[in-house]
């Protein structure tokens, strides 16, 4: 859909409605608002990050909707990260049984991964999305601007995603970096549309995008609870190395994929220092058990036989998974 097309679809609506947190109000809601032709907009403003991505959260935005009387032609516009789009996809999706919303994205990792694809969502009970619906944004909009003010370690968490999209679809985002990144942000979000568009509801093939986030998520939980969490996106890089390190010993992934990984690893990780100890092993673990892609008791992963062939559902062993957990920790330590 064209800008154009939007705006005049939202002057339309009975109400528009824009979700942000305080960080992107900060820096960008009235220049958003205004390329959207939106000023006049309700603006509900939540506090950042994972941590409100709850559904205390939800209640405060369905609040401020009934408030306001949204009606069922209200759209919702969700401008941030993948909190706000996870969080807003999930909130429009369930008020008055579903209300359009539109995605702005402005982090790297939701331009390019969490604002696409319809999966909504909010965190329960310590674990990730475990309650959402799978209801498709009206549009997403991509402002690359948005970037300048991005900082440099969530944009590396974006990166990591990106990275993902060269392991289980096209080798040439493996040369994802730094410097080259905004000319693989359109092929990323055409790869993840590609993957939706063949099973929107997650059933088989989507699957792939789950590469490095079985162990990834478990991570990502458990550091929730610490001083210094991950991002999202850290969290996965890691997933990503064991994945690729089981992917070795049990789908006969040449070695090289892994080793070639490393350095990688070290710049998607330069601005933090994850910081486990063997003893953390046990902890994770218990995070991969409620896993919501567990299967008749056993966590599923997706591994590769090599480069751009994934494999979905894979049964791994958990002394297989606590090895890999294990050389994890080892390598976090020696980079
Ligand atoms: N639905 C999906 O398919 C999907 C896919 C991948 C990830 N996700 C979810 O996405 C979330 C992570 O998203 P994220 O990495 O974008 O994190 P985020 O939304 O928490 O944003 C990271 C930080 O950057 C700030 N920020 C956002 N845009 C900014 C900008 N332009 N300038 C300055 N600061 C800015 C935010 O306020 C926040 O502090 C996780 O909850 C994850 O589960 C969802």
């Amino acid at each position: 859909m064209r800008l154009e097309q939007l705006k005049e679809i939202l002057s339309e609506a009975s109400q528009v409605f824009v979700l942000t947190d305080e960080n992107v109000a900060q820096y960008w809601l009235p220049e958003l608002e205004h390329w959207l032709g939106c000023e006049q907009a309700v603006e509900i403003i939540v506090k950042p990050g994972e941590k409100y991505k709850t559904l205390r959260t939800a209640q405060k935005v369905w609040r401020a909707l009934l408030r306001h009387n949204a009606d069922r032609d209200a759209i919702l516009v969700n401008m941030g990260g993948g909190t706000v789009t996870d969080l807003g996809g999930f909130v429009a999706s369930c008020y008055q049984r579903g209300i359009r919303f539109v995605n702005v994205p402005t982090t790297l990792l939701a331009m390019v991964d969490a604002a696409i694809g319809g999966k909504n969502g909010i965190n329960f009970g310590n674990c990730k999305n475990q309650i959402g619906t799978f209801t498709e944004p009206l549009e997403v909009m991509v402002n690359p601007i948005c970037l300048s003010t991005l900082p440099e370690r969530e944009l590396l968490s974006g990166l990591s995603e990106m990275v993902k999209y060269g392991f289980i679809a096209d080798d040439a985002m493996l040369k994802v970096d730094e410097s080259n990144y905004e000319q693989y942000i359109l092929r990323a979000g055409d790869l993840k549309r590609e993957i939706v568009d063949d099973d929107p509801t997650d059933l088989e093939q989507r699957r792939v995008l789950n590469f490095g986030h079985t162990l990834g998520h478990a991570i990502e939980s458990f550091s929730l609870s610490s001083e210094t969490p991950l991002t999202h996106g850290e969290a996965v890089a890691l997933g990503m190395w064991c994945a690729l390190y089981i992917s070795v010993k049990q789908c006969g992934l040449h070695e090289e994929v892994l080793i070639d990984y490393e350095p990688k690893l070290r710049t998607l990780l330069s601005e933090v220092e994850p910081c486990f100890s063997q003893g953390d092993v046990d902890a994770i673990m218990a995070f991969v058990e409620h896993d919501k892609k567990n299967k008749h008791g056993h966590a599923s992963f997706v591994l590769l036989k090599a480069v751009e062939r994934p494999l979905v559902d894979q049964y791994v062993p958990e002394a297989m998974i606590r090895e890999a957990l294990g050389q994890m920790i080892n390598l976090i330590d020696s980079l």
